[in-house]
């Protein structure tokens, strides 16, 4: 007999690194605030001025890359002691594994990385290094970031679904909920799953979920405790 252990999907979004020093979006300090996303975070963007998206894109890179996980994130990894964990996150900066979360899938991509811009998609590993215009992958084709803009498919929302429609526990993190498709996984959880969200503010907070108001990086240890202890682990 092969005992399975209870499955978690953590559902994250810029919250969950903001007490890392990564600044969210749409919060007073987000960066939605002073930047306008039609121009830096759409392929129209893109097309009209490269070098401003390369310039934003850029400093993020740096940016994440200085950055370390914080407690939010390491009591996500630590969940793993206790259960089948796969973190769904919308965030590119790389924190969640950086802390020790082994299965994590990208919905808006990797700020680590760069792709070509051909139908190949090849992919390079930057680290922190800037991007420059002129500079191609293997394909000969310029080099844009590994992000999803809007207005793009989001390849990764199909394998997400199926992750939420298994788990056991789904637990929601540091989102607005206000992005789609990534806003719609929520309603893929099963009804017999337990479901917490954790953000500081949160307009809609869906049906059967139970709202904990606060910081990720003091919500999370406590209730990663009780599931652990819960779970026996
Ligand atoms: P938002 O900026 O829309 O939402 C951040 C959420 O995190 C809000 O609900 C805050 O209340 C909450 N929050 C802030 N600090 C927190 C903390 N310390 N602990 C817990 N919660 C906290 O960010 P996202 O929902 O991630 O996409 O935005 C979704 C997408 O919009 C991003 O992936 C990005 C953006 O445009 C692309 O760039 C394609």
């Amino acid at each position: 007999m092969t005992l399975t252990r209870p499955r978690i999907v953590v559902l994250t979004g810029a919250g969950i690194s903001a007490e890392s020093g990564l600044p969210t979006f749409r919060d007073l300090d987000g960066l939605w605030r002073t930047y306008r996303w039609e121009e830096l975070a759409s392929p129209e963007g893109w097309r009209r001025h490269p070098q401003a998206v390369l310039d934003f894109y850029n400093q993020r890179r740096a940016a994440a890359w200085a950055a370390q996980p914080n407690a939010g994130h390491r009591a996500i990894a630590a969940l793993e002691r206790g259960f089948e964990v796969d973190v769904v996150t919308q965030n590119v900066d790389g924190l969640h594994e950086r802390a020790g979360s082994t299965r994590v899938l990208h919905l808006h991509g990797e700020i680590e990385y760069a792709r070509g811009t051909s139908i190949r998609r090849l992919r390079i590993h930057l680290r922190d290094q800037p991007i420059v215009l002129g500079q191609c992958c293997a394909d000969g084709t310029q080099l844009r970031p590994d992000i999803v803009w809007f207005g793009e498919e989001v390849p990764n929302i199909g394998p997400a679904q199926r992750l939420v429609a298994m788990a056991d526990k789904v637990l929601v993190v540091g989102t607005s909920l206000s992005v789609y498709p990534a806003a719609g996984l929520v309603h893929h959880a099963p009804p017999h799953a337990e479901k917490v969200v954790v953000a500081l503010d949160l307009d809609t907070v869906p049906g059967d979920f139970r709202f904990l108001r606060g910081k990720a990086g003091e919500l999370l240890p406590p209730l990663v405790a009780e599931w652990l202890h819960g779970a026996g682990a």
